[in-house]
């Protein structure tokens, strides 16, 4: 452990390294936040910095009920006061300034004066569609990881993977997985897929823009014009085939070259204004063998962390299966967990994983074993944003 004065000699140092980076970089950014962290926690005292982990138990269900009572939609730029928001909302004043307290204290919610709030970019997130639905399914995965002690302690700390009774089924008492279990639920299926497009509002730069999708389509083979150009395994709702879509050129998008897959009920509920002709659509299980053979690419984005690594390579597997040596590739965009100086959000991942799907985020060690044996050669990795979320490739093992 570090004496007082050695920690205050790092603070200082780390101070006036901080002052020589260029704040408007990108690539420095994530490290001149990390260094910023270290100063205001090297500044704290140890026992305030553990009551204010404790405390943070209370932000989720706050949040939540602001947003139930449509608060964060009713900041702006204008200033508004505690008593406009409690006569607006029909609630008591006291209780909106409680829950407010919490946004504030958190840096959430501007305070300008004597309970007169404005909105921040933060809260405009929650003010959001996705930001909404992204407060009510963590609800659920709060209420679940409540249950992680006693469960790790039953399961006498095994590490959650390929046992079929996870701490969903042991909090929920179910036999089901937790994707059976949750659809039955239409409005929490609604509001899941609703928070996946929290990375994809308008505005923001796109996971396809950050790297040459079309040299990696194109690049080194000769297109085979019979077969589709593109599955996306378990797509969605086909948000990110049309980002494909539009990084490709359009003669090689035609008619059926592009394929969205996912489970029936999903591709039913393609909402209007995401549906596009020239897409192909079909109803697919992915634990059963992939019924689009030999395509350029097979995509799976967001997958293989929802489960564990037997249940992945049977995905992977019937991926292989479908494609063909020496031309099909597959990529798989999903989190790539670093080998240190993992944040919170992946962290928070990793263990929501757990929770939800006994399953795990990879590291690149994780994702080149689980390819060996599912009988695919990790050709590479590209890491496209700041948590970690990247782009694997791999061919088929010959
Ligand atoms: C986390 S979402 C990712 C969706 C999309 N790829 C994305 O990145 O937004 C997981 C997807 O897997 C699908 N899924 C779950 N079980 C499946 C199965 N057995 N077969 C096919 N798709 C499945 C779900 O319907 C859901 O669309």
């Amino acid at each position: 452990m570090e004496s007082k004065d050695s920690k205050l000699a790092q603070v200082t140092a780390t101070i006036a390294q901080l002052g020589s980076m260029d704040v408007s970089d990108p690539s420095s950014q994530v490290d001149i936040i990390r260094q910023c962290q270290l100063v205001i926690n090297s500044l704290k005292d140890p026992r305030v910095q553990a009551l204010e982990t404790l405390s943070s138990v209370v932000t989720l269900p706050c949040l939540a009920s602001l947003s139930n009572l449509g608060i964060f939609k009713k900041l702006s730029d204008e200033p508004v006061t505690a008593a406009q928001l409690a006569e607006q909302c029909g609630v008591d004043r006291w209780l909106v300034v409680r829950l407010m307290r919490v946004a504030t204290a958190w840096d959430l919610v501007t305070e300008i004066g004597l309970e007169t709030y404005t909105a921040t970019e933060v809260s405009n997130v929650f003010a959001s569609p996705p930001g909404a639905a992204g407060l009510r399914v963590n609800q659920m995965i709060h209420k679940l990881l409540d249950s992680l002690p006693a469960y790790l302690k039953e399961t006498e700390y095994r590490n959650p993977g390929n046992t079929p009774k996870g701490l969903f089924q042991y909090a929920y008492q179910t036999e089901l997985g937790s994707f059976a279990y949750l659809g039955q639920d239409p409005e929490y299926a609604k509001q899941f897929n609703t928070f996946m497009t929290i990375q994809r509002t308008q505005g923001q730069e796109q996971w396809t823009e950050k790297f040459d999708l079309a040299s990696r389509v194109f690049d080194g083979v000769t297109i085979d014009q019979n077969v589709p150009l593109l599955v996306d395994v378990a797509g969605g709702v086909g948000k990110d085939l049309s980002l494909v879509k539009k990084s490709l050129p359009p003669s090689s998008t035609a008619s059926g070259q592009l394929v969205l897959e996912d489970q029936g009920h999903v591709i039913d509920r393609v909402p209007t204004e995401l549906q596009d002709s020239d897409f192909k659509y079909v109803k697919h299980d992915f634990f059963t063998p992939q019924p689009v053979k030999g395509a350029r690419v097979y995509m799976l984005k967001h997958i293989l962390h929802n489960w564990s690594n037997s249940k992945a390579l049977q995905i992977l597997r019937h991926t292989r299966d479908a494609m063909t040596p020496g031309y099909s590739k597959i990529w798989i965009l999903d989190g790539i967990v670093p080998d240190t100086g993992a944040d919170k959000t992946v962290a928070a991942l990793d263990i929501g994983m757990m929770g939800i799907h006994g399953a795990l985020e990879r590291n690149e060690e994780q994702w080149d074993a689980l390819l060996a044996e599912a009988g695919l050669k990790f050709t590479g990795l590209c890491v496209l944003e700041d948590d970690g979320f990247g782009i694997i490739e791999a061919v088929v093992e010959v």
